[in-house]
């Protein structure tokens, strides 16, 4: 039998396949429905302190290798957000729910974590990567001070796993590092990779932000470098994601490092049965392989690779 299950944070990933944040997570019922379309776990989109609108349009541009996107954290606000949570979590019991949070500073990054697990998420993380959202997201983890207050300060406060989402950077091995030391019970890379894309015969950007956060399989090789080298910097588990479409690309990400995945633009590319065909392309890898349990896949890429 080959069993898909995969577990971290004393929670069990079965499949190791998690709704990326920011993917159809506005609402309670979206994200059941991706529960049963075979989704392991689901991250919330990343909530702020109050609602916000977000930046103007255009904020998605399709690409032939992925997508972009400038949406600038629009979202709810706590307050308002919570109803779906509470909803989430009496429909889907017993799959773990991720609650992502944004802030600017440490105090409001802890106020946003407990009322996340006190009105249902099992584990936290925090968007400390948005590559387009001044003042928030990745501003923060380009800070390593600032970052460990953050983390420490949710740490103090909240008992639940803490997930330090990561920008893609070839700093991201110190950039984990230090997310570790200050408390992180487990990293997530990569967010988007911060991007542009023009209009030529207007000679102008065409997002509404003019920068935005490039997603899907054009990202892959970034996640999975990166996914390889904070494997080799710290002992807590790793969350693969970005531009994982199919099982070959989940059992990549497991085989650098990461214990499980999150899969975010293939829901738009493959449709809400997206995870049900991941896992049916994993199991049937996996088999070809003789591979029977993900412990012989995950980190493995390190124990023959090229120093
Ligand atoms: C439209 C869109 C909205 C997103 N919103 C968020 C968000 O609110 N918080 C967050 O941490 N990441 C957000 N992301 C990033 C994804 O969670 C994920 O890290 C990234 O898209 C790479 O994974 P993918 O290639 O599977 O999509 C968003 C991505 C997209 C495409």
């Amino acid at each position: 039998m080959t069993s898909l299950g995969s577990k971290s944070f004393g929670f069990e990933f079965d499949p190791p396949l998690i709704l990326a944040s920011g993917i159809l997570d506005q609402t309670a019922e979206s994200m059941e429905r991706l529960i049963r379309g075979g989704m392991g776990g689901v991250v919330t989109k990343s909530i702020g302190m109050k609602a916000r609108g977000g930046h103007s349009n255009p904020t998605v541009v399709e690409l032939d290798t992925g997508l972009l996107n400038a949406m600038g954290l629009p979202n709810p606000g706590i307050d308002s957000y919570i109803e779906e949570l509470v909803a989430l979590k009496s429909k889907a019991k017993n799959t773990p729910l991720i609650g992502s949070i944004f802030a600017s500073d440490p105090h409001d990054f802890a106020f946003l974590a407990e009322k996340m697990v006190l009105n249902g998420a099992d584990i936290v993380e925090l968007n400390l990567s948005c590559p387009h959202a001044e003042g928030y997201g990745a501003s923060i983890a380009s800070e390593p001070d600032l970052m460990a207050e953050v983390i420490e300060e949710v740490k103090s406060t909240i008992d639940e796993p803490i997930l330090a989402k990561l920008p893609p950077s070839s700093l991201i091995a110190e950039k984990a590092k230090v997310a570790e030391k200050s408390g992180a019970d487990g990293i997530v890379c990569i967010n988007t990779v911060k991007a542009m894309a023009i209009n030529f015969e207007t000679r102008t950007p065409i997002l509404g932000n003019k920068v935005g956060g490039y997603s899907g399989p054009g990202i892959k090789p970034i996640g999975l470098r990166c996914v390889f080298e904070v494997y080799s910097a710290t002992e807590i588990p790793i969350i693969g994601c970005g531009g994982i479409t199919t099982g070959r690309d989940a059992l990549e990400y497991l085989s650098a490092g990461a214990s499980a995945v999150q899969v975010g633009t293939a829901i738009r590319s493959r449709g809400k049965e997206a995870p049900q065909k991941i896992a049916d392309e994993m199991k049937e890898l996996m088999e070809r392989e003789r591979i029977s349990d993900l412990s012989e896949v995950i980190g493995k890429a390190h124990e023959c690779a090229v120093k």
